[in-house]
């Protein structure tokens, strides 16, 4: 059983194979966060709940309100009563007061899990999880609020998420609703996260946490390119294979906070959920609002064992698509090779040449419809180009089906161009704030999907070209952030409610398209990967990774990806050179390599890239033949860091059953008057012999994680090598 609850004590106790965590409950009613950590085997008590000690004035009565709630390990703090650190929970009543104290009423502990309204969220069969919802109530405000976690043993995960209802009479006001909250004692952590930038994203970055607050957020209305909605605290000296780690992932694709708070009596509050900036929510009568989920892991054994705990858990329990264990088609999208500049007959000499090579898919890019031959105008018109695609977007399709490929095409459904017959026809569809001069972005403006109408526009205009062709692929893009918060469409008290509606908006209609079509693959994209979480996982079982296509900057945006993501989640090409982000030129065979490790595809003009590197992708695809299975279904591990060691990157994919490794090794830079570099491998089965293919050498896995492999024969920048092993019977 993996929840339980002790009547006696008190104590609710959820246990994984590896972990365990309790919470315990006070005589007032108060819910209390006792331990999160390595699991527990033997009965479980609540002193670290620290009932007993004194406030900080000597006094007789321990239980002071505010001086006992300001130290309490709160299971999910409230504010406005005394407890002066984060609360996950504000709520104004009729009277415009703040202030909310929840107590304990009762709990249900139940296999399975239940969906959440409107939400992406994880799911398991009634075997694979088991969920504790504990209701907690604040009379004097009429509201309940369900606590809930879901704990999947296998894979080492508790997913936490909060449903609010008011069972009153007042109309109240939800100025916070955070969806996770850890309290625990600091034991000298540090916060690791994703930092990035447009073509520079989810770059991990690690530091000390200090008294006051730390965090990651987005006020951009998407989960953004800048920081993930994700973060881990590590003790000191965490390494791939040792430590502590307690990592917290959110469940969500816009504004978000994680923040871990180190307070007076070094306890840390770490908690997640969307963020308060220009979030209230209106709850009324009987009404409800559903937090969203964050995925907690727990890792004893380093930063290595969270990853793969993640990666099963997204693979096994996030993603839905049929897509998720099948082979993904090999595309070639041809943003980078044409841009706007395309017709029918680029696209299909592209074709023809791309099937040769043995690719097996053609998408098409932005620039198809409308008049939009520049990023000035038409979004929002989803008729196609009659001058640009000759013979109408029906014939294209086909003729690419006779060739032999694929067809994909590309999508950006949530926005409108001042310069278009939509946004002409209906201006009030944009969010904008009346009287305000809208700030465009990439010249365009979002549309505001909290409206019906424009709901169900958005997905008529996608739903219908599917319909019209034989379309087996969508790239659905969003290119700009989202300010002058303002609908024409909501009451003047909804207004706040904007950005978690635009959200809710973009989940309904991405139900919707994989609903109607079952069979399609969808890949999400956000100017490169500013829309890369777990929520969108849900729906399209791969993301584009990152508008840079650079092998060596890939090597720390797909490091950083995949400390939580797995990697047939990751969008990757092989682009030309010099790339188009920095101006470097790798080799195609490097290019490949780093691909590899993503969904892998091309975006170059195949028609015009030199010959030597034309000749290289009938090889490319058939590597990816061999191993796109090892990759999308095996284990990952980071092996060496090009972002630390500033000089060669190393990770490795294996099988489950340890029969097969392959590790791959990118020598960013060359050194003069070396020995051969050593690598400690890890991923085989100790008591395994290895042979490395192409060789005639064998190795033992204990030799190889132990003592360590040695590059050689290895000179020249931004080379690559893969290796692969293979347990001799
Ligand atoms: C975004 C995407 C790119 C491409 C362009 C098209 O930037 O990330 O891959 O689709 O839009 O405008």
């Amino acid at each position: 059983m993996a929840v339980r609850y002790n009547e006696e004590r008190k104590i609710f106790r959820l246990d994984t194979d590896k972990s365990t965590y309790l919470m315990g409950l006070t005589p007032e009613g108060y819910l209390g966060h006792i331990y999160y950590g390595d699991r527990l085997f033997k009965r479980v008590d609540n002193y670290m709940l620290r009932m007993e000690e004194a406030p900080f004035t000597p006094s007789v009565n321990k239980r002071e309100k505010s001086a006992f709630l300001d130290s309490f390990p709160m299971e999910y703090p409230t504010g406005g009563i005394g407890d002066f650190r984060e609360s996950c929970l504000n709520v104004r009543n009729e009277a415009g007061q703040m202030g909310c104290e929840i107590h304990y009423v009762t709990h249900e502990i139940y296999k399975g899990k239940k969906p959440l309204k409107g939400l992406p969220a994880s799911f398991g069969t009634d075997d694979e999880v088991e969920t504790l919802d504990i209701t907690c109530e604040d009379p004097v405000l009429g509201l309940q609020v369900i606590l809930s976690y879901s704990v999947f043993e296998k894979e080492n995960v508790i997913t936490r998420s909060v449903r609010l209802h008011n069972t009153g009479s007042q109309h109240l006001k939800i100025e916070k609703v955070y969806s996770a909250c850890l309290d625990m004692d600091n034991e000298d952590f540090e916060m690791l996260t994703l930092q990035g930038a447009w073509a520079r994203e989810r770059h991990i970055q690690q530091g000390k946490i200090r008294y006051g607050k730390q965090m990651v957020s987005s006020v951009r209305g998407e989960s953004s390119h800048q920081q993930q909605p994700f973060f881990a605290l590590i003790t000191p000296g965490t390494s791939q294979q040792q430590g502590k780690v307690y990592g917290m992932h959110f469940v969500y694709s816009g504004n978000f906070i994680g923040q871990a708070e180190l307070s007076q009596f070094d306890s840390v509050r770490a908690v997640m959920g969307i963020n308060q900036e220009e979030f209230c929510w209106n709850l009324k009568e009987d009404q409800e609002f559903q937090a969203p989920e964050v995925v907690m892991v727990y890792s004893s054994e380093g930063l290595g064992q969270m990853t793969r705990s993640y990666h099963d858990f997204y693979r096994n329990h996030m993603i839905r698509s049929k897509y998720n264990h099948k082979k993904r088609p090999i595309l070639i999208n041809n943003w980078e090779a044409t841009y706007f500049d395309f017709d029918t007959e680029k696209l299909l000499d592209i074709a023809r040449e791309a099937k040769a090579c043995g690719i097996e898919m053609l998408v098409m890019d932005d620039g198809w419809f409308g008049v939009r031959n520049n990023d000035d105008c038409s979004l929002g018109d989803w008729k196609v180009n009659t001058d640009k695609i000759t013979g109408g977007l029906k014939h294209l399709v086909d003729e690419v089906n006779k060739i032999g490929l694929d067809f994909g095409i590309w999508f950006e459904p949530e926005m409108v161009s001042p310069d278009s017959e939509l946004y002409r026809n209906h201006p009030e569809w944009a969010i904008q704030i009346q009287g305000r001069e809208a700030a465009q972005s990439r010249q365009q403006y979002v549309l505001d999907l909290s409206r019906r109408d424009v709901l169900d526009y958005v997905y008529e205009s996608v739903a219908s070209i599917l319909r019209s062709a034989n379309i087996v692929y969508v790239k659905w893009d969003m290119n700009r952030c989202l300010c002058d918060l303002g609908s024409a469409y909501l009451e003047k008290e909804q207004q706040q409610e904007l950005f978690h509606r635009y959200v809710l908006g973009v989940y309904e209609l991405q139900e919707r398209l994989v609903t109607e079509f079952p069979d399609l693959l969808l890949e999400n994209c956000s100017s490169g990967g500013a829309r890369f979480d777990p929520g969108m996982l849900y729906y399209s079982p791969q993301i584009w990774c990152s508008d840079d296509t650079d092998a060596i900057e890939r090597l720390s945006i797909q490091e950083g990806t995949a400390l939580v993501y797995p990697l047939s989640t990751m969008g990757a090409h092989v682009s030309d050179c010099p790339n188009h982000s920095v101006g470097r030129v790798t080799p195609f065979e490097t290019r490949g390599h780093v691909a590899l490790t993503g969904t892998f595809g091309y975006e170059l003009d195949i028609t015009k890239i030199p010959q030597e590197d034309r000749k290289m992708i009938p090889d490319q695809t058939r590597m990816y033949h061999k191993y796109h299975e090892l990759i999308r279904e095996g284990d990952y591990y980071r092996i060496a860091s090009y972002s630390e060691n500033h000089l060669y990157d190393c990770w490795a994919a294996a099988s489950k059953d340890k029969k097969e490794v392959l590790v791959t090794y990118v020598q960013v830079l060359g050194r003069p008057n070396v020995h051969s570099r050593r690598l400690f491998l890890q991923g085989f089965d100790p008591e395994g012999v290895y042979l490395l293919e192409g060789t005639q050498e064998k190795y033992t896995g204990e030799m190889l994680m132990k003592c360590g492999f040695l590059i050689r024969d290895f000179t020249g920048d931004f080379k690559s090598r893969l290796y692969h092993f293979m347990k001799a019977e």
